[in-house]
């Protein structure tokens, strides 16, 4: 008889959200729903994209330049202009492997590891680490307090400024998130060199998952991990095109293994550059022609002008946001480095309550802390990809309402 992976059992009922898009369905207020909760984006395609995207579609469509499978990591018009505009040519177009989305080598990269492995993650954090570490038999059973037993949780708080610390404990593989959701805060310099110190001596890998980068703001904020001497030995970096350019439902993403970035086991050294190409060109078919000549748009003079129009757009939205929340007199954070705002419930308000007075008062769709992991309770996250206006009218609510 065919049996399941029983690691699926741990995992709680529902990827998050089920519960807030319950709630919003049978909310008190009666005015339309502003989402500022799951954070897709709103804003179009950029012009360059989809100009791109038609050009590709002509040349699917003609015998002489239709494309059957591509190459397994990307093509190298992609690759090279990766290397050259995001890196400055100091990863090379082969460390770089193109993908159909950030979610997907999150999760996929566990399977090159070793089950034993010891997982270390931000709380509150980005929930796909921890499901696809349990579903990946990387944990013990579901604790009473949310958390699961065999995972070091490295909580974000005020106090450290939701900044996560190497831990003391030894840990294997480490995910981070920088800038972060939900929290919306970026690392600085300083404690990414920390964190590329502890993995060079614990000889641990560091998941360094960058799909925000294109909101850094401030200056002691790196936007690549690489930045930081030796990181290229321990860290993976992952990005993502949905949050900057609005690919959330086009599918494009890279991922980034130096060819520095080697683990030594069984007695010999790997290099996770290979292990994760072999992989990616066994179970993995190529991602869409016309994406990655989308992708590619973004590079050129005229892509670069609207995709910064568009991050632009979404971080004036977070900065109104943030300060029309402070003008309330709310305790807020994040909102500088990413489109992501990280607002304190009122002292007496857990944060379930206080998404329910937001719903049912003003009909401001939010998601609780507290669905991040057991540090969140006490917050929510606001997303800034809404519409400018939906965030004016939301903060225009949120005067009568508290
Ligand atoms: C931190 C983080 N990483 C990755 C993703 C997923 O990116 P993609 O759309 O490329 O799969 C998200 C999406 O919300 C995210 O918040």
């Amino acid at each position: 008889m065919a049996k399941i992976n029983a690691h699926y059992s741990k995992l709680s009922g529902n990827y998050i959200f089920g519960e807030v898009a319950d709630r919003a369905k049978v909310r008190k207020s009666t005015l339309p729903l502003i989402s500022l909760g799951v954070g897709d984006i709103t804003l179009p395609l950029p012009a360059a994209c989809v100009s791109a995207l038609i050009d590709a579609a002509k040349e699917m469509g003609d015998p002489l330049s239709y494309k059957g499978y591509g190459p397994p990591f990307g093509y190298d018009f992609l690759r090279e202009a990766i290397s050259q505009h995001d890196y400055n040519g100091k990863i090379a177009p082969d460390e770089i492997i193109i993908s159909d989305g950030a979610k997907c080598d999150i999760s996929n990269i566990q399977e090159i590891f070793c089950t034993q492995n010891r997982v270390a993650l931000a709380d509150p954090t980005y929930p796909v680490y921890i499901d696809t570490t349990v579903m990946a038999g990387r944990t013990r059973p579901r604790l009473k307090n949310g958390r699961y037993g065999g995972v070091t949780y490295l909580s974000c708080t005020e106090e450290n400024g939701f900044r996560p610390r190497p831990p003391r404990e030894h840990c294997d593989l480490v995910y981070l998130c920088s800038p972060n959701n939900p929290t919306g805060v970026a690392m600085d310099r300083e404690l990414l060199a920390e964190w590329v110190a502890y993995a060079k001596k614990e000889g641990a890998i560091l998941i360094y998952d960058g799909a925000y980068e294109a909101y850094i703001r401030s200056k002691d904020a790196p936007h690549s991990i690489y930045e930081i001497k030796g990181a290229e030995e321990v860290a993976i970096e992952i990005r993502s095109f949905s949050k900057s350019a609005g690919f959330t439902g086009l599918r494009l993403s890279y991922s980034v293994f130096p060819h520095a970035l080697k683990v030594f086991d069984c007695g010999r050294e790997h290099s996770l550059n290979a292990l994760w190409k072999r992989r990616h060109e066994t179970k993995y078919g190529g991602t869409p022609y016309a994406a990655q000549r989308a992708g590619a748009a973004l590079y050129t003079p005229e892509g670069k002008k609207q995709l910064q129009a568009v991050v632009q757009t979404y971080s004036d939205n977070a900065l109104l946001l943030r300060k029309g929340l402070q003008n309330l007199g709310l305790t807020v954070y994040g909102g500088i480095d990413a489109p992501y705002i990280w607002c304190k419930a009122p002292a007496h308000l857990t944060d379930w309550e206080f998404f329910d007075i937001l719903l049912n008062k003003a009909a401001i769709l939010s998601i609780p802390g507290s669905e991040f992991g057991s540090s969140g309770s006490g917050f929510l996250r606001m997303s800034a990809f809404a519409p400018r206006p939906s965030i004016e009218e939301a903060l225009q609510r949120l005067r009568s309402a508290l």
